[in-house]
């Protein structure tokens, strides 16, 4: 079964959004509040630890009903089962999608589940020290070379998880970028240092030039048969690691029906497991789980990923917000935002339909943002008195980790406080002057999460995961493909030619030929 390829502005339901939009868009959050004293205990949903608060949006139980009609009318809940009955539903690369199989300890593919054996066993190895360098010594450092998805989603799980660290130091290299690459090999001890080489195709060529390097800097030090003690692989492209001279048993596999952005559950979180200890990397895929269990079964009126999705349509396309804020109020999120970016943005920043049609409607939505309470006193000013519409997800942890009360407190204090200045602003109150109004009626969801846990964060991960596919689905896009990457990808291939040669004859662009021609 193939996905729907209903053209979402031609649906009843659209009509009828439309219309009610024309009736509603004036219509204040503030006034909404005050007329309906119960808004907030009915625009919400509660789900294992997880509180899910978006009574704080533009919306009435109408608007919901209706894009609850869209949705249906979009045909959600057949796409909802054809990805998750392994049906081909990536159609431009004919590929199944299926990371939620990852985590389905269940009904496993006795592939996934030998691959989490396996993953099992070398961390326990690693972590215990019984995994030795070639020098005799325990491992103490690991560096995770990958980009995009094999670098953004354990980098982010990493730092979310710091809390339950061990002893190993797991750093991250993605940049082509070779200052990075040497800043990051700094202070390493060759002897003690694992390298996991992360990259679905094992053709991107940030990913094979950072490997090359850093296996060059390692064998300054070393002989050709120390780099199975020190170098593993994740990757699709067996013979390609081979050649590249990591031995079989080193090889953690991955397979083309898990998206490189949605790859963090397979091997491809290698390092998460080393970095947290086996254990809590399969609670990770056990909240991410249950998140899918919801996603799969609950109605969509209290289904939160298809709620956040359907109202950030709502916002996409008839309010014509062009962005979205997610705004975690927790260091350990500092990097949500980045990964998130790759998730939503290669996903559904598409501009043709699943028919293959050109789109004359809005798609993916811009996300950015950064953590609370940093962003109040960045960018936060623009959200609040600026001329653009930008909804923002807050997302919060009522329990700390470390037990700070105060500090808590603050943080928490802060980010209810932004959710209702944003809301209310200082409307019905007197004001100075212009300046210091606040117009309000600015739309948040509010999060809030018991505790920062290996499962809580998995759920959350899955959250958003789901939300970007409801949303491709409805947006008529394919949201599993990236051709978007592959034209740069190529032309740098000219360029580095160029580059290299300063043979300037096939390069056409007068502004591309001088650039070129100034470097070196
Ligand atoms: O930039 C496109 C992309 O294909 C991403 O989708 C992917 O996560 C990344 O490159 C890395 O690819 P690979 O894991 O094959 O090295």
């Amino acid at each position: 079964m193939s996905l729907p390829k209903i053209n979402p502005t031609k649906t009843e339901a659209w009509k009828r959004l439309s219309s009610h939009f024309g009736k509603t868009k004036d219509v204040l959050m503030q006034d909404q509040f005050v007329a309906d004293l119960n808004r907030a205990d009915e625009l919400r949903i509660v789900w294992n630890d997880f509180y899910v608060d978006y009574s704080k949006n533009r919306i009435s139980k109408e608007t919901l009903s209706l894009l609850s009609e869209l949705a249906a009318e979009v045909g959600l809940k057949d796409a909802i089962d054809a990805q998750f009955s392994g049906e081909r539903i990536n159609e431009t690369e004919d590929r199944a999608v299926g990371h939620t199989e990852l985590r389905n300890f269940k009904a496993m593919k006795p592939e996934v589940s030998e691959t989490l054996q396996k993953i099992q066993s070398f961390t326990q190895k690693v972590i215990s020290g019984d995994w030795k360098g070639h020098t005799g010594k325990a491992i103490t450092h690991i560096v995770n070379i990958g980009i995009g998805g094999s670098d953004l989603g354990p980098d982010m799980v990493c730092d979310a998880l710091a809390y339950y660290k061990n002893h190993l130091d797991v750093r991250f290299v993605s940049n082509v970028d070779g200052d990075h690459v040497m800043e990051s090999l700094k202070g390493l001890d060759r002897e003690s240092t694992l390298f996991i080489i992360v990259s679905k195709t094992f053709t991107t060529q940030e990913t094979l030039t950072n490997a090359q390097t850093i296996r060059k800097w390692f064998l300054e030090k070393a002989n050709e048969d120390a780099i199975a003690k020190h170098f593993v692989a994740v990757s699709t492209n067996l013979d390609a690691v081979s050649s590249f001279g990591i031995a079989s048993e080193n090889i953690f596999p991955m397979w083309n029906w898990v998206g490189g952005r949605f790859s963090l559950w397979s091997a491809v979180g290698l390092s998460i497991a080393c970095a947290v200890g086996y254990d809590n990397f399969e609670s990770l895929l056990k909240g991410a789980h249950e998140m899918d269990l919801h996603f799969k079964e609950i109605p969509f009126e209290s289904n939160i990923p298809v709620t956040l999705a359907l109202i950030s349509v709502w916002y996409n396309n008839f309010y014509k917000a062009e962005s979205e804020c997610v705004v975690p109020y927790s260091q350990y999120l500092s990097k949500l935002v980045a990964y998130l970016q790759q998730g939503i943005m290669e996903s559904n920043g598409k501009g043709v339909d699943r028919n293959g049609d050109t789109i004359d409607y809005e798609t993916g939505t811009i996300v950015w943002g950064s953590t609370g309470t940093n962003a109040q006193h960045a960018f936060f000013q623009l959200i609040h008195q600026g001329t653009k519409l930008i909804p923002t997800d807050f997302i919060a942890f009522k329990k700390s980790l470390y037990g700070q009360e105060d500090h808590q407190n603050k943080l928490l204090a802060n980010c209810v406080a932004q959710t209702e200045a944003l809301m209310q602003g200082t409307y019905g109150s007197e004001v100075e002057n212009n300046f210091k109004v606040f117009s309000g009626n600015r739309p948040t969801n509010t999060i809030l999460i018991n505790r920062l846990t290996p499962k809580s964060l998995g759920s959350l991960i899955a959250m958003y995961e789901h939300k970007l596919f409801v949303q491709g689905i409805v947006w008529n896009i394919f949201s599993y493909d990236q051709w978007g990457v592959e034209l740069g990808k190529k032309l740098a291939k000219g360029t580095l030619n160029a580059i290299e040669s300063q043979d300037l004859k096939d390069v056409k662009n007068s502004s591309t030929r001088n650039l070129i021609s100034r470097i070196k």
